[in-house]
């Protein structure tokens, strides 16, 4: 079965679901080098557009960008910096509803998301926490949090050998980020916007029984 990842940046998401058994194909905007799969260097919004390319699929799943409603975004907001504000979601949404496609979207806790399941790095044996949402318009399961079990977690965000305030540490090193989510191919700045394909494996076996 062929899945299209949009905004598919290093592959993380991606990986998750080649392991499943999908063959996936990957947009984003900028050129991924080390990204591992079939991949396609265009803006998500003509791709969403393009009704014959979107046919070729299975299934779709979109992890727009969450500056708009990430934690990082709001500290940055509360130091008077500013970044893009450029929510991608509902535009995202309408044209997956419109595919008439098995679709998820993902996005960062406190994002405007319908109905969605949480999965958390804790449930997978991985040291990140890294809380994500994901909507779909299939019956997913979401994952238990095991923070007792897991311990101190390791930050894969900010900069490397920072406290995080509620406990752990940011990564001591590149190689500590890559393993806690691993990705050992990507570099620190697509570890930060990266989710574990440990994630993606989870949702895409239950996909693949789905369908
Ligand atoms: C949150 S990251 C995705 C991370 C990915 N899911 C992973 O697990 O590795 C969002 C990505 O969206 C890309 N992006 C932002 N706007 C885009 C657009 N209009 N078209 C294509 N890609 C876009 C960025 O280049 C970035 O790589």
């Amino acid at each position: 079965m062929k899945l299209l990842d949009l905004f598919c940046g290093a592959g993380g998401a991606s990986a998750g679901y080649a392991a499943a058994g999908f063959e996936v194909h990957g947009v984003d905007l900028k050129h991924g080098k080390q990204y591992p799969y079939t991949y396609v260097r265009a803006d998500v919004l003509d791709v969403l557009r393009d009704k014959n390319y979107l046919d070729q699929f299975d299934v779709i799943h979109a992890s727009p960008p969450c500056q708009t409603h990430s934690i990082t975004q709001h500290l940055r907001n509360a130091q008077g910096k500013t970044t893009s504000k450029l929510d991608l979601i509902p535009e995202t949404r309408a044209a997956l509803i419109e595919s008439g496609k098995p679709y998820i979207i993902e996005n960062v806790p406190g994002s405007p998301l319908i109905n969605p399941i949480q999965l958390c790095g804790s449930s997978f044996g991985l040291k990140v926490r890294r809380h994500r949402l994901f909507e779909s318009n299939l019956q997913l399961l979401g994952s238990v949090c095991l923070h007792n079990e897991q311990g101190r977690p390791v930050g894969v965000y900010g900069s490397l050998r920072d406290n995080i305030p509620n406990g752990g540490k940011t990564a001591e090193s590149i190689d500590e980020a890559r393993l806690a989510m691993g990705i050992p191919w990507a570099i620190r700045s697509e570890l930060v916007e990266a989710i574990p394909p440990a994630y993606t494996f989870w949702l895409g076996k239950q996909i693949i029984d789905l369908i």
